[in-house]
Order: C-alpha cells, then sequence, then structure tokens
C-alpha cells in the first residue's frame, strides 16, 4: 500500500506559517510594532481619520482632500440600511449575540434581489459594506430595547454614525473622537484569524460579503474579537481595588486564561494597549482606570512569575473595554465595533487576494485507522 501521510512540514496551529504576500500590514511581534502599508501605526494613531486609515488599506496611499470627500459620499449614500435587512433583523432574538446579529445582516445583505455582491469583489462593495456594518449593529442595538432603527446620516462619519444610529443623538465630540481613534487602532492586523479565513473565502472566488461573513464568525471566539466583552466582564467581577489580587490568583488556579493578555504573534507590548491606555485614561473615570491599572499590573506580574518565558503581555482587547465602555457602548458590543473596524482590513484584504488569487488549500495529516476496514450494511452493524 503506497504511503498516504504527506510529506508537508506539519505546523499546529500554522503559527509562522506565511500563506499570502501583502502590502497591507505587518505585526513585528518581537519589537512590538505594528504598521499599515509603510506606516507606524504611531505615525497614524491620533491623527489620522478612521476614513482615511480605511482609504490608506483600500487604496495603497492616504486620500487628498479631493479623495476623501468622494470616499466620504459614498459611505454617505451608503449609510441606511435596506428595509428588508431591518425587516431580518427584526426576527433575531432579542437576547441573541450582537455578533451573531451582526453576521446576520451582513448576510442578508448579500441575500438580495439582483446582482450586487455576486461578481468578483470591488473597491464600491468594499465601501458599502463598510457603511452598513455600523447600521446594522446599531439597529440591532436599537431593536433588542424594543426601539425603532435610526437612519444613518451622510453628514457623520463613521464614529459619529455608530453612536448616532445607537443611542438616536449626536454623539459629544470625546465620544466619537475616541471611537474614532479606536477604529484606527484595530483596522487591520496581518494574518489574523478572521482575515485568514475573508482571504480562504476570496480564494474560492466566492463573493465579497460571504468572506465578512465568515471573518464575522471567526472574530466572534473569545481567543480573538471576543476577548473585550470579557475584559469588561472581568473587571465588573473583580468590582474593587482590594478585590484584584485574589480575583486573579483565583482564576489562574483554575486554570483560566485572563483575558486580554498575551498574543500569537507579539512577545512584547502590543503598540495597541499602549495608546489604548493612553486613551482610557482620559476618557474613563479616575475609579475605572484605577481599577484596569491594578488589574494589569497584578495580572502581568503574575503571569511573569506562573509562565516564565512565556513572554505574556497586555493585549489590544484590555484596554479596549474601558475606552469602548466611556464612549457608550454596552459590553456586549465591544467585538461589533472591533468588526465594524476590521471590515475595512477584511475588505481590503480580499480585494490584495483577488488580484493574484490562487485557491488556499493546505494539506491534513491523516492519523486515522489504516484504510483495511470493510463496509458492513447497517443492519448487520
Ligand atoms: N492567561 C493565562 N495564561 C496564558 C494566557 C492568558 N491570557 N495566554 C497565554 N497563556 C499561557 C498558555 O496557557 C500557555 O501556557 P503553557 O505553555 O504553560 O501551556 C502559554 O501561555 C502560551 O500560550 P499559547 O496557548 O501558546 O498562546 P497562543 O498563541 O495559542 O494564544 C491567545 C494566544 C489565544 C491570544 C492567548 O494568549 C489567550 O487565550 N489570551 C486570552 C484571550 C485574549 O485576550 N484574546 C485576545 C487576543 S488579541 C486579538 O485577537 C485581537
Amino acid at each position: 500500500m503506497s504511503d498516504f501521510t504527506n510529506t508537508g512540514i506539519m505546523v499546529n496551529g500554522l503559527d509562522s506559517v506565511i500563506a499570502a504576500n501583502t502590502e497591507l500590514s505587518h505585526v513585528f511581534g518581537s519589537d512590538g510594532k505594528l504598521v499599515y502599508c509603510g506606516y507606524d501605526i504611531y505615525e497614524l494613531a491620533g491623527h489620522a481619520s478612521f476614513e482615511e486609515v480605511a482609504y490608506l488599506l483600500w487604496k495603497g496611499h492616504l486620500p487628498n482632500r479631493e479623495e476623501l470627500d468622494e470616499l466620504n459620499a459614498l459611505l454617505g449614500a451608503n449609510r441606511e440600511l435596506p428595509q428588508a435587512v431591518i425587516e431580518g433583523l427584526r426576527q433575531v432574538s432579542k437576547d441573541a449575540n450582537p455578533m451573531d446579529a451582526l453576521r446576520t445582516g451582513v448576510s442578508l445583505l448579500g441575500a438580495q434581489s439582483g446582482t450586487r455582491f455576486e461578481g468578483t469583489p470591488t473597491f464600491e462593495e468594499a465601501v458599502e459594506l463598510a457603511a452598513r456594518f455600523p447600521a446594522i449593529a446599531a439597529a440591532f442595538y436599537r431593536l433588542r430595547q424594543g426601539l425603532e432603527p435610526v437612519q444613518g446620516r451622510a453628514d457623520l462619519n463613521t464614529a459619529q454614525n455608530f453612536l448616532y444610529m445607537m443611542h438616536g443623538e449626536e454623539p459629544t465630540e470625546g465620544e466619537w473622537r475616541g471611537l474614532d481613534g479606536y477604529l484606527v487602532l484595530l483596522a487591520d492586523h496581518g494574518l489574523n484569524a478572521s482575515t485568514f479565513t475573508a482571504r480562504v473565502i476570496a480564494s474560492t472566488n466566492s463573493d465579497i460579503c460571504s468572506c465578512l461573513v465568515g471573518a464575522i464568525g471567526a472574530l466572534k471566539g473569545p481567543a480573538h474579537g471576543g476577548a473585550p466583552a470579557k475584559v469588561m466582564e472581568m473587571l465588573n467581577e473583580i468590582g474593587s481595588l482590594d478585590n484584584v489580587e485574589s480575583w486573579l490568583t483565583d482564576a489562574l488556579d483554575k486554570g483560566q486564561r485572563l483575558m486580554g493578555f498575551g498574543h500569537r504573534v507579539y512577545k512584547a507590548e502590543d503598540p495597541r494597549a499602549e495608546v489604548l491606555r493612553g486613551m482610557a485614561k482620559q476618557a474613563s473615570t479616575p475609579e475605572f482606570f484605577m481599577l484596569s491599572k491594578e488589574t494589569e499590573d497584578k495580572a502581568l506580574a503574575m503571569l511573569n512569575e506562573r509562565k516564565p518565558g512565556r513572554k505574556l503581555y497586555t493585549n489590544v482587547e484590555f484596554y479596549s473595554a474601558a475606552v469602548l465602555g466611556a464612549v457608550g457602548l454596552p459590553g456586549d458590543f465591544f467585538p461589533v465595533a472591533f468588526a465594524v473596524s476590521r471590515s475595512v482590513g477584511w475588505s481590503a484584504h480580499v480585494l490584495e487576494q483577488v488580484q493574484v488569487n490562487r485557491l488556499i488549500r493546505p494539506a491534513s495529516h491523516y492519523v486515522g485507522p489504516v484504510p483495511d476496514k470493510k463496509f458492513v450494511p447497517i443492519e448487520e452493524r
């Protein structure tokens, strides 16, 4: 019998396996550095708007005034949700995970009549989806409270619209700027699990909606984008400074992972965590910031002691919780805010993938029984 095992290299979890060329972003894990299209994230954080960063990822350069105005007009033209999507969202259970509602809403968009989202993914489709994500999330936020959705406005940017469509009133400058800063930081991050998912689906020549629906599913897990909601739960459970040490000790004794710490690629502090720490200090109450900082300091010390050499640092999710809470998002909407931002990274990767497409189809290592079994009809089993 011929050998049925693959001769390729087996890497569980695909750590360090290079599966695509990209010009979009790169994580320098041991240096704690993140680059978007040649810009260090520190160059963009606090300077560029989310729309400028989206344009950078889609087109490869920062927009000039005219290009930005065109993009904003295109986003503005897509802020209103089709009625069929709103009707579909009404059917979603009010206690559903908001990521399930988002995934359903994006899927409904792709299931409208006509030829939209059916051919090779385009820039216009990417922009449309970036405008639809916050609209879907906000519609579900209101529907689950028994309120009618508020349509987006063409004169507001993404961060403003997201908060406006959720709460029905214009956010303060501090709120929308905090959210805008967050959206800039999370827009892309190399070949993370959800982006890889989007590229795998794109590689089958599927449509861009399907790519982003799959990516939402991958992002939902607590090992990826589901973590900040869990960070908020953790901080709420800890509750006070004098409870930090005992809570963390108990969690680690039970073998639990501390949410907001550790990363597959970063073996130094995530630069986004540093920026978000500064934003959290400005935006959250002094009490909540002190609780977060004390939890971070104690957690890092304990992880260092219990997992020496593992290089576990604060990741982007830890201070995302404080920042997103301060701009008015409930904890279970934190992963949705992540998806709103990452939707532009996903679509940029989809557009890049289809330029140089080759079906992504790795091999598996067969570890099942040798094929010497004979079929036995069900009656005889
Ligand atoms: N708390 C406690 N221990 C941890 C943590 C943590 N947060 N993270 C890693 N470890 C430990 C592991 O138990 C393991 O210990 P061991 O070797 O003694 O068994 C060691 O550190 C290495 O961990 P890995 O599992 O190899 O790390 P991996 O790269 O697979 O996981 C991950 C990365 C999933 C992010 C992990 O650190 C984790 O679960 N963190 C908590 C969840 C979280 O914050 N997720 C958001 C990630 S950021 C993002 O996706 C945007």
